[in-house]
């Protein structure tokens, strides 16, 4: 590994290249990145960079987050057929139907979505934002897009407020299921239950902690508890295993998201050799896209 980190190092230093990584990919991915966190930690961090090259170790809808609020930069993404799912789980036409319903309506678009549907939308949200970014909104009908899941766990925090779902889901996430949330604690009775809020709400009822990738990685590490059931993709096991050697996780085998995991040391490796494949997004839809990521950055605060 150390032979891999000098030439990543040196690739890096010679490109005025930076890595960043969401919790998902490889960890070997993860050692090698300059910078690894959730959506909303590296969205963030992305605007503060001075080299001109971020290699994005995520999946599409990141690195094009990125190049939007990074147009001058050369934004890289290690494979492009990278996606989720769950980001064309919802169409235009949708947002076009219910803003002809609601007059006052935002459109609340979660940050895994196509920058087609981040165009037509008023704000962007992560998991790790939603509740303030949603409950800052003066607006009382919220059309929250693409994440069913998500939006009813951002709806049951802000009863104030009106929302319209879509029956978007991520495919890992909302496949976790109550009856092996239930058995893994008959089995470890003292357990504690740290859930994405993209799964199922009724998951999401056990659940002692519901938070953002970056939020589960936190409260593992602050808890005095030493056994935890992880509800969220297994990428996350890395951090939490190195953040608390004396602890106790519990992984769902099946929480896999293939996506992430097309992005693998070698690749990239070359695309940092080769500086592609670059992001390259339509200067009109790279405008449109920038004013809900800007007013996520703004309201988030
Ligand atoms: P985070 O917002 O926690 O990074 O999650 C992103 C994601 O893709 C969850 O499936
Ligand atoms: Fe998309 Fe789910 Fe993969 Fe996250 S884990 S990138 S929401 S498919």
């Amino acid at each position: 590994m150390n032979e891999i980190l000098e030439r990543v190092n040196r690739l890096k230093k010679e490109k005025d290249a930076v890595i960043l990584a969401h919790f998902y990919v490889d960890g070997d991915v993860q050692k090698v990145a300059d910078y690894i966190g959730d959506s909303y930690y590296l969205s963030k961090v992305a605007t503060t960079l001075s080299e001109k090259v971020i290699v994005f170790a995520g999946v599409n809808f990141m690195a094009d987050s990125a190049k939007v609020l990074n147009p001058n930069k050369k934004v890289i993404l290690p494979d492009i057929t990278a996606d989720c799912p769950m980001a064309h789980m919802v169409t235009t036409a949708q947002i076009k139907k219910v803003r002809e319903m609601y007059d006052d309506v935002a459109v609340v678009c979660y940050i895994n979505s196509t920058l087609e549907l981040k165009a037509e939308s008023d704000v962007c949200v992560t998991s790790a934002n939603a509740v303030k970014v949603v409950r800052a909104l003066p607006n009382k009908n919220i059309f929250f897009i693409p994440d069913k899941n998500l939006a009813h766990y951002v709806a049951e925090q802000i009863p104030e407020k009106h929302f319209i779902y879509n029956e978007g889901f991520c495919p890992v996430h909302n496949y976790m299921a109550v009856k092996y949330v239930k058995d893994i604690k008959k089995q470890y009775p003292e357990i504690k239950v740290l859930a994405h809020p993209e799964c199922p709400r009724l998951v999401l009822e056990y659940a002692d902690f519901v938070g953002s990738t970056s939020g589960i990685i936190d409260y593992a590490k602050a808890s005095k508890d030493k056994q935890f059931l992880i509800c969220t993709e297994n990428g996350v096991c890395h951090k939490l295993k190195e953040n608390n050697p004396d602890k106790m996780f519990i992984f769902n085998d099946l929480s896999i998201c293939p996506d992430m995991k097309k992005i693998t040391l070698q690749s990239v490796i070359d695309s940092l050799e080769s500086l592609t494949p670059e992001i390259v997004i339509d200067k009109d839809l790279c405008e449109k896209a920038l004013k809900p990521l800007e007013k996520m950055l703004e309201l988030a605060k």
